[in-house]
């Protein structure tokens, strides 16, 4: 079964685009078929990244029905297994789709033939970032140690959280929830996602049990990005530590991945950093923040279920 890995976390900047691209690379030297989706849309970069231009034939080709399949926009890069779907070619105006065009992508995006997909995400919290990031089996959320970034990937989280409970609350038809939800609204009450879970929790307790399993569903996996050696070192797991503890959804720190200067040599030069750098000690932090995500450093169930149904 394809599984589908979604890179997001709110702050522009943080490094969603380089780990994509590389974690795409470690994920291909395991010799599995990879596609990388280029998903910031409007604002795309991912082709850069991967030492690619003049691209042809991307998203565009599907959103404007030249092809039926989006399989048919897929092209190689410069590394074996593994591929590339760049949304370069699109539209200014993408960055809006209308909802049956999100469907339309999501829907195709689950029947690509591959054993990986690697969703790149744009920064923020629109409802098009949100839904491509609950159609993944597991949800990246991308940060770098500075207090903005730590604040905007909790916010990214409970925005997912809270877009996950609306789906949640509506598909099992917990109506009172619902409309005290839309009743707040109306009035300008802004409660957090938290607040909302406790009080269904005292409104309806009976099927208390079945909303906390629902919500369980949903596996947030963390990156720390441009760690440097002051930071303290276990501030991931903190971060995880405290998500577990106030969410009822699932949280895992995936590992650090070394602040480095080639980082940025390596995009001026247009060149895909591992293949340029293997041997550094960011290198070896992707790799093993690849081998946690696919189980290969621990054992993980196999996953059954995207993070949410569309
Ligand atoms: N591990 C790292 N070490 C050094 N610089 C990094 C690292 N990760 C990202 N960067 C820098 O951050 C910039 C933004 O990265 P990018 O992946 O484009 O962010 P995002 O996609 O989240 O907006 C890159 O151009 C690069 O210069
Ligand atoms: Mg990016």
């Amino acid at each position: 079964m394809t599984q589908i890995f979604a890179v997001g976390g709110g702050k522009g900047g943080s490094g969603k685009s380089f780990i994509s691209a590389n974690l795409g690379v470690m994920l291909a030297k395991q010799r599995k078929k990879v596609v990388l989706v280029d998903l910031n849309l409007g604002a795309p970069n991912l082709h850069t990244m991967m030492g690619l231009n003049n691209l042809k034939t991307g998203l565009n080709n599907f959103l404007n029905k030249s092809v039926k399949n989006l399989s048919l926009t897929v092209v190689p890069t410069t590394i074996p297994n593994l591929y590339i779907i760049s949304s370069v070619g699109c539209s200014l105006e993408v960055g809006n789709l209308f909802y049956s065009q999100k469907l339309k992508i999501i829907r195709a995006i689950w029947k690509l033939p591959a054993d990986y997909v690697v969703l790149d995400l744009g920064a923020g919290t629109t409802y098009n970032t949100l839904d491509f990031f609950l159609a993944s089996h597991q949800g990246l959320s991308v940060f770098t140690p500075e207090p903005t970034s730590i604040q905007n990937t909790v916010q990214f989280i409970k925005a997912v959280y809270l877009r996950k409970l609306k789906h949640i609350l509506k598909r099992h038809a917990f109506s009172t929830a619902i409309k005290e939800v839309e009743d707040e609204a109306d009035n300008g009450v802004v409660r957090s996602p938290l607040d909302i879970v406790d009080s269904v929790m005292r409104s309806d307790p009976a099927r208390a049990k079945l909303l906390q399993k629902e919500l369980r569903k949903l596996k947030f996996k963390l990156i720390l990005n441009q760690y440097r050696k002051h930071i303290d070192e276990t501030l991931g797991n903190k971060i995880e530590k405290v998500c577990n503890r106030h969410f009822y959804s699932q949280f895992q720190f995936l590992g650090n991945i070394a602040y480095n200067e080639r980082v940025h040599e390596s995009i001026i030069a247009r060149k895909i950093f591992f293949a340029k750098y293997p041997y550094t000690p960011t290198s070896t932090d992707l790799k093993n923040v690849a081998n946690n995500m696919t189980g290969r450093n621990v054992q993980t169930p196999a996953l059954k279920e995207t993070n949410a149904k569309i």
